[in-house]
């Protein structure tokens, strides 16, 4: 029987990049991290190479954005080639481009076709297939339709895990943004959910702050899901081995984090990207910490220009209080 992972960083776009991902996975060794979305359109017909990631950022899930059940199996096959350990469906994207491509949350009004997408990537892979969705759209927003959701894609496509932002979306009237703070979180729902189908793997999503928050969750739930305050706060994963997974290996410091980041900066810099798109994952690290703000300011102002290299980074380590064991 397969087991979702007890904690994962959410799929978000421009930020969990390979580069974000290769951070965090310096933070916690058994977090599960997801790509940003990536479109059927963009792997088909993109130019460049949508699918790459470091062997280092296992276990690493492909989110992919799509509604076309054939596109996506082409899709799902050609990730499970080059090594991904789980495809999931982006069933929770409220924007408006997303909706004209008829795909992400506004899929929820359609469970059959979703049912034919997940079935269709089933068909071609052994990784797990997931589905990241919301608890509800627009008015269809009662427990029913939500179990009618889950119910359908389980039963017709044999999806095993459901990972539930738990807020409904509304697709016209609020922004992306919006729609992740202004919907109320209803984390009841997503543990009914688990209560109605045992059977199923269930994570929940959506204002996720700390690890004991977390915990708590588990106590009703499979899975734990953490967005934003990852990405902001990237130190909450650094005991996430320790507390989540019950692994006894030393917590590291963040300094230790920035150190490690310096040889993967120097290859990727070798390979032609910018200090500047890596080390922008990075700046949240010593948030709340003495220097923090100088840290965060030294990078901004450096890390875009010509050349710049580790050195930038070695300037603003030097900026967090030498006595400070952080
Ligand atoms: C910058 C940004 C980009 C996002 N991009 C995606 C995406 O590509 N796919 C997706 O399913 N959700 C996306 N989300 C939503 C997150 O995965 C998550 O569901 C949401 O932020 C709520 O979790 P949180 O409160 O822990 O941040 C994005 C969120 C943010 C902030």
């Amino acid at each position: 029987m397969y087991h979702a992972s007890r904690l994962s960083v959410a799929p978000m776009l421009d930020w969990t990049d390979r580069h974000c991902r290769y951070f965090h996975r310096l933070l916690s060794s058994q977090t599960l991290l997801y790509t940003e979305m990536v479109t059927t359109g963009a792997i088909i017909h993109g130019k460049g190479d949508f699918l790459a990631y470091n062997e280092e950022e296992h276990p690493v899930a492909l989110q992919l954005g799509g509604s076309n059940p054939a596109d996506l199996a082409t899709c799902a096959k050609l990730a499970s080639e080059r090594g991904y350990d789980e495809i999931n469906l982006n069933v929770g994207c409220p924007s408006d481009r997303v909706q004209n491509g008829r795909f992400g949350a506004c899929l929820m009004a359609e469970p059959e076709l979703v049912a034919e997408c997940v079935a269709a990537m089933k068909e071609v892979v052994d990784i797990p297939v997931t589905v990241k969705t919301r608890i509800g759209i627009d008015d269809q927003d009662s427990y029913e339709f939500l179990t009618r959701f889950v119910s359908l894609v389980s039963e017709k496509a044999g999806c095993e895990q459901f990972t539930i932002h738990a807020r409904k979306a509304w697709l016209s009237g609020l922004s992306p943004k919006e729609n992740r703070e202004i919907p109320p979180l209803d984390y009841p729902r997503a543990y009914q959910i688990k209560k109605d189908f045992p059977h199923l793997q269930i994570a929940v999503n959506g204002g996720v702050k700390t690890l004991e928050e977390s915990l708590e969750h588990l106590k009703h739930l499979d899975g734990v899901m953490i967005g934003r305050e990852a990405y902001q706060n990237p130190y909450i994963l650094a005991q996430v081995d320790q507390l989540i997974f019950g692994l006894d290996t030393p917590v590291k410091k963040r300094k230790q984090i920035v150190e490690e980041m310096y040889p993967y900066i120097e290859r990727q810099l070798a390979n032609g990207s910018y200090l500047g798109h890596i080390s922008r994952h990075m700046i949240g690290l010593f948030q709340a910490m003495p220097g923090a703000r100088q840290w965060r300011r030294y990078i901004s102002e450096n890390a875009h220009k010509k050349g710049a290299g580790i050195e930038v980074l070695e300037t603003a380590l030097a900026k967090i209080p030498a006595e400070l064991d952080v």
